[in-house]
């Protein structure tokens, strides 16, 4: 029986993308590749801040990840990056969050939300995404002081819900992120959004969906 359900935030619940397509125009014709650049040296900073052990919260790292996407794309509009930043605590969530969410917690399990974000940066995003009573809680990477892929991360949900491993079912869009809560016993449902090909074969899903719909059907 699964006891909580928890979901990584940024790509799976909420469309990271969704800042620069709201600014599109502004940003100029590469925003696309903007976009993937930024979210990409966000996760790169958090990996190599932990290797370092020099945590900096992900508010920061996405602030510095946008700074280098604006410099890198020589056609970005660098003015832009006050409304982008301010776009990235405004995120939309994917149109089938806030009924397989309120799906879930019929079911009587806890719904959480486990991500790299800041408490600030979580809070804002459920609210604004209208989830808040959807959410039992929203668990940071901020007290640790050290991101995902580290297994004391996942450990986490089960200090805090006094669980097993094995009742939690974790979704996530990120590949990596599904291979290091498998290592840890998690059941995990990949939301492959984007039909990206497998990875971390010795690490494999549970199931892998392409919306969080199937969860509930
Ligand atoms: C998170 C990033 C990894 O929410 O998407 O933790």
């Amino acid at each position: 029986m699964t006891k909580a359900y928890v979901f990584d935030a940024y790509g799976t619940l909420f469309d990271v993308h969704s800042a620069v397509r709201k600014f599109a125009d502004a940003v100029g014709p590469d925003a696309d590749m903007v976009s993937d650049i930024w979210r990409q040296k966000q996760l790169e900073y958090s990996w190599t801040r932990t290797l370092m052990n020099r945590y900096l919260d992900f508010w920061q790292l996405t602030e510095q990840a946008l700074d280098f996407a604006l410099a890198k794309v020589p056609s970005a509009n660098k003015d832009a990056k006050k409304d982008l930043l301010e776009a990235y605590w405004n995120l939309e969530c994917f149109p089938e969050v806030p009924s397989v969410l309120a799906k879930l917690k019929d079911t009587g399990a806890k719904v959480a939300i486990l991500s790299n974000g800041s408490s600030g940066m979580l809070d804002a995003a459920v609210s604004s995404a209208n989830l808040t009573d959807l959410v039992d809680d929203a668990i940071s990477v901020d007290r640790l002081g050290r991101f995902k892929a580290v297994p004391e991360v996942y450990q986490m949900v089960l200090d805090d819900y006094q669980i097993s491993a094995g009742d939690v079912s974790f979704q996530s869009s990120n590949r990596w992120d599904i291979a290091a809560a498998n290592a840890v016993g998690f059941k995990t449902v990949w939301c492959n959004r984007g039909n990206q090909p497998d990875e971390y074969t010795d690490l494999s899903p549970d199931r892998t969906v392409s919306d969080l719909k199937a969860l509930i059907e």
